[in-house]
């Protein structure tokens, strides 16, 4: 097993200490961390204490601390996953070789997309989540903003300790543009539309780490089977934290439905809104919102990308290593395109097809949750669902971005579905009363009239319990 240095400067289990150069290098990246997270990180409670769990080790139970910390004193560390002894590469064209510890020459470049692509997510959703404390609706969902913040911060450190260790001085000048670039920002955008979504309220908040964080358990989990090994380590490590991220948004919906479905019963026939809660309406627009920007996420539905990654061992399926072939070769998938103004089946090679692959188990992921939404209404006696729009609905990405769907994935005009576009999207009313609704609930134990209690708190702790000492 790995050793620990927990007081280091920079907390790690890849002994930084026997690498003086990359120590350094580091740590002069740490202050410019440091001022990005003040300028762009959350903007409320900086300089209070909030129970934060801290990743102290990777052992798969007792990895994690909570305590009371002030946000900018937290203990961002690199942490990879122990070692396998002697692991072999298990699938793509490298199979069987020994797991690549340094990098090919040859896939030096795409390797730093893979990493460069994956590091931008993580400081692009502190950034947008930056304001969101202020509407907080209770000191736990407040907390939990924050330690997802926290990690997504240390899954920034996770990721340039890679450019910094593998890739020399490109690897420390593309450190630095993960610091340069800005959510949303028309001249130095964050890479991934998605990460450039204005994320300013509560259920977009919970839409965005159930659908968005939940890309992040994909593609890190198929990193996660790469061949080159320090990857496969840290991304195995990340993995852990991200379930947390998940769960809020899993659970946060869950909540605000529950809530959504009592005031319903309660009060029959009347709008919801007027009892101070979010109608199914507007929660199912932002579900399709958030739930297609985050399937432009796993690239296009053909791809020539998706097969050179394979093919180089870098990214594998998801739970490669359970599957019973590991070439994708020989083989073809079905993919709906547009030909000729209409859908039609076009065979694709499997390695080409693989962005969708991926999809595949991540739509089957999303729709588990929505079953258990929807088991939530049917328990408390309401009659609407919520679903999963079409994958082909409101893309900007793949085969799909050039043409109009409906939510059941039929192809309209564009008129028509600029014509639809209120009931299907969330409009901007529905942005101005989501807005009116936020307003803070900082009192310990309290919940705003939209949502309600969780039932279990954090670290055993009861919901009633000071979060954040304000
Ligand atoms: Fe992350
Ligand atoms: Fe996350």
């Amino acid at each position: 097993m790995s050793t620990v240095d927990r007081f280091a400067r920079i907390p790690n289990n890849v002994n930084l200490g026997g690498d003086k150069r990359l120590q350094r290098a580091l740590e002069s990246w740490l202050p410019d961390y440091l001022s990005w997270w003040q300028e762009m990180g959350p903007a409320m409670a900086q300089d209070k204490d909030v129970y934060l769990r801290t990743a102290i080790s990777v052992d798969a139970d007792g990895w994690a601390n909570f305590d009371y910390v002030k946000m900018p004193e937290y203990r961002w560390g690199i942490f990879l996953a122990d070692p396998t002894p002697d692991r072999k590469i298990h699938f793509g064209d490298h199979i069987g070789q020994p797991a690549f510890q340094e990098v090919p020459g040859e896939f030096r470049n795409i390797l730093r997309r893979i990493i460069v692509t994956q590091a931008d997510t993580e400081p692009a959703s502190v950034e947008q989540q930056r304001r969101l404390a202020f509407t907080a609706p209770s000191l736990l969902d407040m907390r939990n903003l924050f330690q997802v913040n926290v990690e997504e911060g240390r899954h920034l450190w996770a990721m340039v300790y890679l450019l910094q260790a593998y890739f020399g001085k490109d690897g420390r000048e593309e450190a630095d543009e993960l610091l340069r670039r800005r959510s949303g920002d028309p001249d130095k955008p964050r890479i991934l539309g998605a990460f450039n979504q204005p994320c300013n309220d509560w259920i977009s908040f919970y839409a965005f780490t159930m659908f968005t964080d939940r890309d992040g358990k994909y593609q890190l989990a198929s990193l996660a089977e790469s061949g080159f090994d320090p990857l496969a380590r840290t991304c195995r490590f990340m993995l852990t934290e991200e379930a947390h991220h998940l769960s809020v948004g899993e659970t946060g919906l869950m909540r605000v439905v529950r809530r959504t479905a009592e005031l319903m019963k309660a009060n029959p026939g009347k709008d919801v809104r007027s009892l101070g809660g979010v109608d199914l309406g507007t929660l199912q627009r932002i579900i399709n919102f958030w739930y297609t920007y985050s399937l432009d996420l796993f690239g296009g539905e053909i791809s020539s990308n998706s097969a050179d990654f394979f093919a180089a061992s870098l990214k594998g399926r998801y739970q490669e290593e359970r599957r019973e072939e590991h070439s994708a070769l020989g083989q073809m998938k079905v993919v709906p395109v547009v030909e000729g103004g209409r859908l039609s089946n076009k065979e694709v090679p499997l390695r080409n097809a693989l962005n969708e692959v991926l999809r595949d188990d991540y739509v089957e992921d999303c729709e588990r949750a929505l079953r258990r939404w929807n088991h939530e209404l049917e328990k408390l006696g309401v009659e609407e669902r919520l679903t999963l729009p079409s994958r082909r609905f409101h893309r900007h990405q793949g085969e799909y971005s050039r043409h109009s769907f409906d939510p059941q994935g039929n192809l309209i005009t564009a008129e028509e579905l600029a014509a639809k576009r209120d009931q299907w999207l969330p409009s901007e009313a529905d942005m101005a009363f989501l807005r009116s609704i936020m307003v803070p609930v900082h009192q310990v134990g309290k919940i705003a009239s939209w949502t309600s209690a969780p039932a279990r708190g954090v670290d055993g702790k009861p919901f009633e319990f000071e979060y954040v000492r304000l």
